[in-house]
């Protein structure tokens, strides 16, 4: 498309983990680069006479009454490689399942037939259900891994993408592992070097990210290096896995006497673009440090259920300054589907403020204050998410790129009174929604669904 275009819609977006707003009937005005130039909402003393102009120059689009537009959801945390254990494998806890599926799953995408079908499918996947930027692991292998960044370009979607660094030989099989910590740190640099000469080529953008798998797939040399690649490549993104489950929470302990998120600190890895995924199982302290580098959390509510042993405490992490974003984690979470993870955050968080054992007293069972409402589970997967990857996405407001979905209250949504509150509305688009309602989806102002 290219061009400037309009559009006139009703729209929900959230402003804050507070707050949500409804635009009942505004024009989104979209300039060439897809950003939103200008929103005149329908209480604008110039509504009725911008209106008829852009219906003259043939450049307003006007969606019907039963039509909404939300801002594309950010998936903070997928692993690509894990797309075709989706739904299997979850019978173990993590650091069974590790050894046991995904690493030989993860091994295969050196034949790049194969890494290229199963990337295209993931992509369109999350696309389908409004997924306009996605935070990807790929595997150890640099060449698949810069595919998938290609492939997002191509396809439309806002990609970053790491290639998995895992070199220590104790905790990685012979197949599926950097050779060494220098050759993971050149694979590495080599890996930016490559997405960062095609970023710009696709409009919506691509961009590399530093991944260290977590502290236990990791020597101290390889994360020495990717610290001081941090240094070097002074605007990347940064990624890993931090106090995921009583195991993976305890080995840093045991490796360093401190938690790993302080230990990714001190190998110069958290800082204002370092996203981190779980981490169940911080501290206030870690939490305090965090915020303080302006790194962010990456909830995955879903893969939590199956590994983390506990339920991130959202709501502490908010009053501690840190920021959260909403995941799939595919595969430790089965779905590709970011209403799927909002739905979960707000089940695990009621059942984190109520608590699970009825053998215990009421006032024993829960940890109180802790649940999340619908609205700021939207948050979560919208501007919780942009705000941690610094890049002007997740809200429909002056500036921020044209990621909207487009969603029809059809079928899929039962409906039987004429009066919805708009809340309503949010609501059960949020509950409610199947891939097939989800009718449009656009990407820094090019439709890709
Ligand atoms: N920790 C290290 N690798 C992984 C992974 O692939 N999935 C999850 N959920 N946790 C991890
Ligand atoms: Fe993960």
């Amino acid at each position: 498309m290219n061009k400037s275009f309009a559009i006139e819609a009703k729209a929900f977006y959230s402003k804050s983990f507070d707050q949500v707003k409804f635009i009942n009937k505004g024009i989104f005005l979209i300039n060439e680069d897809g950003f939103i130039e200008e929103i005149y909402e329908k209480s604008h003393a110039a509504y009725d006479e911008i209106r008829q102009k852009l219906l003259e120059d043939g450049k307003l689009r006007v969606l019907a009454d039963d039509e909404y537009i939300l801002p594309g959801f950010i998936d903070l945390h997928n692993h690509a490689p894990q797309w075709p254990q989706a739904g299997t494998a979850l019978d173990s806890p993590l650091e069974v399942w590790l050894g046991k599926y995904t690493f030989p799953l993860e091994s295969k995408y050196r034949d790049l037939e194969f890494a290229n079908m199963v990337y295209r499918d993931l992509v369109k996947e999350t696309l389908k259900f409004g997924t306009t930027t996605a935070m990807y692991f790929s595997s150890v292998d640099r060449a698949p891994s810069t595919l998938l960044a290609q492939i997002c370009g191509t396809l439309g979607q806002r990609g970053l993408v790491g290639k998995v660094v895992m070199d220590d030989p104790t905790a990685n099989p012979d197949y599926c592992r950097d050779k060494s910590a220098k050759d993971a740190i050149e694979e590495s640099r080599l890996f930016i070097d490559e997405v960062l000469a095609i970023k710009d080529t696709y409009k919506q953008k691509v961009y590399p990210v530093i991944t260290p798998r977590f502290i236990p797939s990791c020597s101290d040399e390889a994360l020495e290096g990717l610290g001081e690649l941090a240094k070097t490549y002074k605007d990347i993104h940064i990624q890993s896995h931090v106090s995921e489950s009583d195991w993976e929470h305890g080995y840093a302990i045991e490796r360093y006497g401190i938690h790993d998120a302080t230990a990714l600190d001190k190998f110069g890895l958290i800082n204002e673009r370092t996203i981190l995924a779980h981490a169940c199982h911080l501290s206030e302290e870690d939490m305090k440090l965090l915020a303080e580098r302006g790194a962010s959390i990456a909830h995955s509510p879903i893969s939590n259920a199956y590994f983390a042993n506990a339920v991130l405490p959202v709501k502490t992490c908010q009053e501690n300054g840190l920021n959260v974003g909403l995941a799939t984690d595919i595969s430790g979470g089965y779905s590709p589907s970011m209403y799927t993870a909002i739905r979960q955050a707000v089940i695990s968080s009621r059942m984190l403020n109520d608590g699970v054992d009825p053998a215990l007293a009421s006032d024993k069972r829960g940890r109180k204050d802790s649940s999340i409402t619908l609205n700021r589970a939207f948050y979560l997967a919208t501007a919780g998410g942009g705000k941690a990857l610094k890049l002007p996405i997740g809200k429909l407001e002056k500036g921020y790129a044209f990621d909207i979905q487009i969603l029809k209250i059809d079928e899929a949504i039962p409906h039987f009174y004429e009066e919805l509150s708009d809340i309503d509305v949010l609501h059960k688009l949020l509950l409610l929604s199947e891939s097939s309602n989800i009718k449009e989806v656009y990407i820094q102002g090019e439709r890709v669904k």
